[in-house]
């Protein structure tokens, strides 16, 4: 079984653009460079040459981090453009379908329309806690669907997709559609990522980010693993030398070993200040619910969520809004812990004003 058949048939037998060869100790004349290195910034490599048509090294540290071999794994400029990609890649113009589920990360349905891809939209269950019912996307795919986007957890929900739910929904949908399965917050949760499945099933493609755990959302870095196969097909599609040598530097040091430990100790404070403002936000009359969440990240229902919003923003504190569904919530972003208190020190003299 192949998810290939479900690629643009124009894309299946594209092959990766003829770049200038690259070999180290060379005259390198062959790419109209300038043989001039800059004396700008402090890099190991030099900027008059083109960068790695994929960056080596990176790609391998990446499948290491991300749990999943160099081959099954594509770098990319942030997760958003793994997004763009894969639905360029799988979706004809006007025929093919991009399922996704409400409320959810709006990323999917932008490139979706960019690409002229019909969208399905398929609510969560708000009633419990926003859980995705994977009965109601099996019965909303048509024969058109391609690409089924998984947000776990979600954003802005916070929510986590069971991992026997999801092989229900890549067992039932087999070559039928691709499930991309967007693991952006994974590390602020307590579930393994899914990379562990792609062995076992050939329509699982993992969307991964260095944006939000790693701390690095301006290098611009993300990855999307899934079958080789598939990888292959991917990066003939992607820009050459898509990753600037700046950017690849910046996140090879990000990824050394002192660096992750710093990592991993902001995502535990994280998640230790998430508790902490959940806990804070439940004392306020006019917070009427805050979610359980696996991010970092709450969604938190006001009694006036418009209002709060204002008087935040008054106080120099931006939260986000987003109408619809969730007309009355706001997801509050987790920050430092003097940020946090910043955010509910503006709280406070909502509530001394006689909020409720
Ligand atoms: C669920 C989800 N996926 C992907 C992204 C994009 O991340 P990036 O392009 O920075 O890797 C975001 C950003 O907020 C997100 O929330």
């Amino acid at each position: 079984m192949s998810i290939t058949r479900l690629v643009r048939p124009e894309l299946r037998s594209l092959h990766a653009y003829d770049a200038a060869e690259q070999v180290d100790d060379t005259i390198r004349l062959n790419a109209n460079e300038s043989p001039r290195r800059s004396t700008i910034g402090n890099f190991r490599r030099p900027l008059n040459r083109y960068p790695e048509v994929r960056p080596q090294n990176l790609q391998s540290a990446l499948a290491r981090r991300f749990g999943c071999e160099p081959e099954q794994l594509l770098v990319t400029r942030g997760s958003s453009e793994a997004i763009d990609l894969v639905i360029r890649t799988f979706c004809r113009a006007g025929k093919d379908s991009v399922l996704v589920t409400s409320p959810s990360f709006s990323m999917y349905r932008h490139y979706a329309e960019i690409q002229g891809a019909q969208l399905i939209e398929v609510e969560t269950l708000a009633a419990q806690d926003f859980a995705i019912d994977v009965d109601t996307i099996l019965a909303a795919c048509r024969d058109t669907t391609r690409l089924i986007f998984v947000c776990s957890p979600n954003n802005p929900t916070g929510t986590v997709l069971p991992r026997a739910e999801l092989e229900r929904l890549l067992t039932a949908r087999g070559e039928a559609s691709a499930i991309v399965v967007d693991e952006a917050y994974i590390e602020f949760g307590d579930t393994p990522s899914v990379t562990e499945l792609l062995g076992r099933y050939d329509n699982l493609l993992v969307l991964r980010t260095l944006s939000k755990a790693l701390g690095f959302a301006g290098a611009r870095c993300g990855a999307v693993a899934g079958p080789e196969v598939v990888i292959r097909i991917l990066s003939a599609v992607q820009a050459p030398y898509a990753l600037a040598t700046p950017v690849v530097e910046c996140v090879e040091d990000a990824l050394g070993q002192d660096q992750l430990e710093l990592a991993e100790e902001a995502v535990r404070e994280t998640i230790a200040e998430r508790e902490r403002l959940a806990a804070a936000l439940l004392r306020y009359d006019f917070v009427h619910k805050v979610w359980p969440s696996a991010a970092n990240f709450l969604l938190v229902r006001f009694a006036d969520a418009a209002a709060a919003l204002r008087h935040c923003q008054a106080h120099n504190v931006l939260l986000r809004h987003f109408g619809g569904s969730l007309g009355d919530c706001i997801r509050i972003s987790i920050g430092s812990r003097n940020e946090n208190d910043q955010l509910l020190d503006a709280l406070d003299t909502l509530r001394d004003k006689g909020h409720d």
